[in-house]
């Protein structure tokens, strides 16, 4: 049995990579390398580069690689400020990427996969802590762009059987322990990494989107969960589904809610710097609060997270970033 990995060398991809290797499971990658890193993917790792919308380049990678009976799909874009401005580049890579992906899988015979869906399918949530079965109504073409994944993988299942988990994170930080990768993208845009770019000095300052949402003290609160911890997750969802299990969507997040400024906070005690900082007008885009109730994972999956704590999860980070300030080209 192995397994393959699409995204493989992007930031989550690559600790998943990372922690199954270590497993001593045989894992194939599939990364396009337009926002991932070669770098980035552990040298036990088969490495394939290539589009995953690029069906004879896959239908070649499954052939030459037949142990492969289950996929972990991270290759998909996710920033959220950029879908507002740019929303066909997300339906056309994320959601067509995705359907090119099934068609081949269906024709291999390849049934199960385990995929990064998002928060931000819920849009504006009606309460907090998010519950699975709240109502998905996304506020972004991001968001919607992984929601019509979730329902085209609905359908798959009822059609051809191609069993599913999604996945849906909340916020992602931090990064492998011994600082040797991490997170690295072009342009950074995500809250963390610009903070920690800030306290190593390869940029100015923070801005602060808006400090006038409806929170405590009126900065977005959002819920951050460690990238083995995702991994983790994702290992098990494979389980799962090897066991025989139907297809679901399970939370991926901590169940504790930070805002902006808190973890500016935490990041100055983590780093011990100054981290200079200006309030700026608020993106498009963002819902004022994002936390995940994901006790549905840790009950049926038996997921159980490590890093529980923000002082710990911003360390990890900053041990990547104060020895990689300009991230995969310091390797
Ligand atoms: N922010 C700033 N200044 C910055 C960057 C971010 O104030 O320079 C703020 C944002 O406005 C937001 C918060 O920090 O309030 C977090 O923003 P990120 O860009 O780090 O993350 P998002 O919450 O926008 O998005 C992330 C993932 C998405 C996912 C979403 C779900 O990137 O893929 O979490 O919670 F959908």
């Amino acid at each position: 049995m192995a397994i393959l990995v699409l995204g493989g060398a992007g930031y989550i991809g690559s600790h998943t990579v990372d922690r199954l290797v270590d497993r001593g499971v045989d894992v194939v990658v599939v990364d396009s390398l337009v926002t991932g890193h070669r770098a980035a993917v552990n040298s036990k790792a088969k490495f394939y580069q290539g589009d995953i919308a690029d069906q004879p380049f896959m239908r070649d990678v499954f052939k030459e690689n037949p142990a492969i009976d289950a996929v972990i799909h991270f290759a998909a874009f996710s920033l959220v400020a950029e879908s507002m401005k740019k929303p066909l580049k997300y339906f056309d890579n994320n959601t067509s990427g995705m359907i090119k992906l099934l068609e081949v899988m269906n024709e291999v015979g390849v049934k199960k996969i385990v995929f990064s869906s998002t928060a931000a399918t819920y849009g504006i949530p009606e309460q907090v802590p998010i519950k699975e079965s709240d109502p998905q109504q996304p506020i972004n073409p991001y968001g919607e762009s992984k929601l019509m994944m979730e329902k085209i993988m609905r359908w798959s299942d009822q059609a051809y059987g191609i069993k599913f988990i999604a996945l849906r994170y909340f916020n992602v930080a931090g990064a492998k322990p011994d600082g040797s990768i991490g997170e690295d993208h072009n342009p950074e845009t995500h809250l963390l990494p610009i903070v920690l770019q800030v306290a190593a000095g390869t940029r100015e300052k923070l801005q602060i989107f808006g400090d006038d949402y409806d929170t405590p003290d009126g900065t977005n609160v959002r819920d951050y969960v460690h990238p083995f911890d995702l991994a983790d997750a994702h290992i098990l969802a494979v389980d799962y589904l090897r066991q025989g299990h139907d297809s679901t969507a399970f939370n991926l997040g901590s169940s504790t809610g930070f805002s902006n400024m808190e973890i500016l906070k935490a990041a100055r005690e983590v780093t011990g710097k100054p981290i200079p900082t200006e309030l700026a007008p608020r993106r498009p885009g963002d819902p004022d609060t994002l936390i995940a109730a994901s006790d549905k994972a840790r009950k049926v999956l038996g997921w159980k997270p490590q890093f529980d704590d923000i002082h710990k999860i911003i360390e990890t980070a900053w041990k990547w970033h104060a020895t990689h300030p300009n991230g995969y080209q310091d390797r």
